[in-house]
């Protein structure tokens, strides 16, 4: 098969992610022209109109906000959110960080389409998805609705989504920026210097931004040094609008995201949402009159929702050239079929001693399902993402209907577990839910329904919750062979009770398809593929310090196992790992210098006797820089999936842009004189392939 083949392997193909994104197609002078013939009919009123929502609550799971009857402007109609669309029943795809566990980057392009379309079948033109904050701690109750720990993964992850999406409506990456601590979100000042910034917090939204031509960003609650990120100029207007060339409006994350009024409308916070608050028409006279605040600056804020309203062809019914599509789309066969795949392409395999997975659906096994969150719907949290599918497929109904001619007996979380050595092997589900993690939602903002459950917030410690630890031990200790897994939308320490089990799955939230893609890999239908987007620490202290109560922290360049490299801890399992039912060889690395970049090739091949995928990932590491560097970083990865025996070439484009650090003092990117060198293999901590090179005065040389 060639390498070309898209079934076979995924390196980053941006023309192909982007296709069909309606922002790239736009013609600005057009709109530029268009926008200023409305501006020049508008009332001050009226466009005051378009700086503001319209009401706190949602209409049908839609924030209205701006919009004119009678000069056609129709309105905004947001809609959250990163695991489907939140506006009546949709379908519930894996929480975002699950996705991102599959490295496939067409597969997320396909679910940003479908969320989508949903959302404009549900009436709404903005998406506020995708969530491309980086995961600086996995401690962060809002994990889940983000893709990684590392920048460059982010990226491709949140700009396949956002070029999916855009076929049908707007999208607003967010939270704009550094929001990654929950509990105290509205508070915390994000401390930072213009080199972490620049090189670790922001490439996943520049790429949102510049390369999939987003429409909108929401900016975030959180201050960064000091300044609420809704005031910030330097976030705002330096690197938004003129760094980026941003054309698109900024909204207001909700109800305190907007914290002032002329502060806010002169830094390029355009739109207040979810209602007037700080841009009430009370809040502008008196601003106005202070001479904090001029029309024109009002005007601004109007014209930029309005330019993006031109450039969609924003009607009631009609948005990028296309008509509403019908709610028949909603949960169609097409999307869940694409959330069983996203499922499927998610779970990750940690630990297989003595190969106990897969499973035989044969006459005369026994297995034993333990745990409550066998039996419930675990979609994860219940804040602004939460989805509301029509039915879900979980863990025990699955393996029951998997099973064939094995018996499959449940036993709750609270009863007596010695009957387990009885069964031929264990599975075990365990793990996290809403009350665990998530956004916290103060009560007064909950809908009735919701307040109860609206607990999440911020994880304080990466351990299991003590009950789940004691069923996993209680299980273990009964059983002939126990099977882990777990769901959560985060790392979670295992080492109390990793080594008294035979195997680790994660399957994260996995949507409504969940249980289905579970018993699937568990039988063996498919192996699993998935690969950890984040590092699974052995402890609490292997990461940087974590308090949930900070009000300030500081930010540097090393999150993730960028942490863990630097200050050599080893992790439990770290980033980009995990195992399948097969196995893969990566060879050959061959790397040439192409213009302005290298070209990397290996050999892949499925070494193992069934088929499966593996995710090929490539990193960079410099020596002798004059800089403290990173000690190695993404720079790319393809997703191969492979028959036995065959082998495919897989190839990576490295731009040298891609090597520059930033330098604060200059104020700008630099390719350093110095050593560099490539490594490829199958996780940041099995890298046997390396390429050096020396960048001087010479250009390229390799050593
Ligand atoms: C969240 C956003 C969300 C918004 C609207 C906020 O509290 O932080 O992510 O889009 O609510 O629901």
């Amino acid at each position: 098969m060639s390498s070309e083949d898209p079934t076979t392997q995924q390196a980053f193909d941006e023309e192909a992610i982007a296709a069909g994104n309606f922002a790239l197609g736009i013609d600005h002078e057009k709109v530029e022209r268009e926008t200023d013939a409305l501006l020049a009919k508008m009332t001050a009123a009226q466009k005051r109109n378009e700086i503001r929502g319209l009401q706190p609550r949602p209409i049908d799971g839609l924030f209205h906000a701006g919009g004119d009857e009678s000069l056609g402007l129709a309105r905004w109609k947001m809609v959250d959110g990163p695991r489907g669309a939140r506006a009546g029943t949709a379908t519930a795809f894996p929480v975002a960080i699950a996705r991102a566990a599959s490295f496939d980057v067409d597969l997320e392009r396909r679910v940003g389409l479908a969320i989508g379309l949903e959302v404009a079948a549900r009436g709404g033109n903005v998406l506020l998805a995708p969530t491309i904050n980086l995961l600086r701690h996995p401690g962060w109750g809002r994990s889940q609705e983000t893709y990684s720990e590392d920048p460059h993964h982010t990226g491709a992850m949140g700009f396949a989504f956002v070029c999916g999406a855009q076929n049908f409506v707007l999208t607003s990456p967010k939270h704009f920026a550094l929001n990654n601590l929950e509990n105290t979100r509205f508070e915390l000042s994000a401390e930072i210097d213009l080199r972490a910034l620049r090189e670790v917090y922001l490439p996943h939204f520049r790429r949102c931004v510049v390369g999939a031509g987003a429409a909108s960003v929401m900016s975030a609650y959180n201050k960064m040094n000091g300044v609420y990120c809704g005031e910030n100029v330097e976030l705002l207007q330096t690197i938004l609008r003129e760094e980026w060339g941003f054309r698109g409006f900024v909204e207001s994350d909700w109800f305190l995201g907007a914290r002032s009024t002329a502060d806010s409308l002169n830094a390029g916070l355009d739109i207040e949402m979810p209602a007037p608050f700080r841009y009430a028409d009370d809040k502008l006279d008196e601003a106005v009159a202070k001479g904090d605040l001029d029309e024109a600056t009002i005007e601004r804020g109007a014209r930029r929702s309005i330019y993006q309203k031109v450039a969609w062809q924003l009607g009631e019914n009609e948005i990028a050239g296309k008509q509403r599509p019908d709610e028949s789309v909603v949960e169609c066969e097409e999307h869940v079929l694409l959330a069983r795949e996203a499922a499927l392409k998610s779970i990750v395999l940690l630990k297989n001693e003595g190969e106990v997975l897969p499973l035989e659906a044969r006459e005369g096994l026994s297995i034993a399902v333990v745990g409550d969150l066998a039996t419930i719907a675990n979609l994860g949290d219940r804040g602004s993402s939460m989805v509301t599918p029509s039915s879900v497929s979980k863990p025990l109904e699955a393996i029951v209907a998997a099973a064939g001619s094995a018996s499959v007996e449940h036993f709750e979380s609270h009863v007596d577990l010695s009957r387990l050595a009885e069964f031929d092997v264990t599975v075990v589900v365990a793990g996290l839910t809403y009350r665990d993690e998530g956004e916290f939602i103060p009560t007064a903002q909950q809908d009735a329904e919701e307040t109860e459950f609206a607990k999440g917030g911020d994880r304080a410690d990466l351990a299991l919750p003590l009950e789940q630890r004691d069923l996993i031990e209680r299980a273990a200790a009964a059983a002939q062979r126990t099977i882990v897994v777990l769901q959560g939308g985060s790392a979670i320490i295992m080492r109390d009770w990793i080594d008294r089990v035979d195997a680790v799955l994660i399957s994260w939230y996995g949507g409504q398809e969940g249980g289905r893609a579970l018993a699937q890999i568990l039988f063996g239908e498919q192996s699993p593929s998935g690969r950890l987007p984040i590092s699974i620490p052995r402890q609490m202290s292997d990461f940087m310090p974590w308090d949930v109560t900070s009000l300030s922290v500081h930010h540097d360049l090393r999150p993730g196992y960028r942490w863990l490299d630097h200050h050599q801890h080893a992790a439990e399992f770290p980033f980009g790992f995990g195992l399948g039912y097969t196995r893969f060889d990566v060879d050959d690395l061959r790397v040439e210098r192409v213009e302005r970049g290298f070209r990397c090739r290996v050999t892949v091949s499925n070494a193992g006797s069934r088929r499966g995928a593996t995710i090929v990932q490539l990193y960079v590491g410099q020596s002798q820089s004059r800089v403290d560097r990173v000690e190695k970083e993404l720079k790319g990865f393809g997703r191969v999936e492979l028959d036995p025996a065959e082998t495919i070439d897989l190839e990576f484009r490295l731009l040298d842009e891609d090597l520059r650090f930033y330098d604060a003092d200059a104020g700008a990117w630099e390719l350093e004189t110095c050593g560099y060198e490539i490594r490829v293999g199958q996780s940041s901590q099995d890298l046997p392939l390396s390429s050096r090179w020396r960048f001087g005065d010479a250009g390229w040389i390799a050593e």
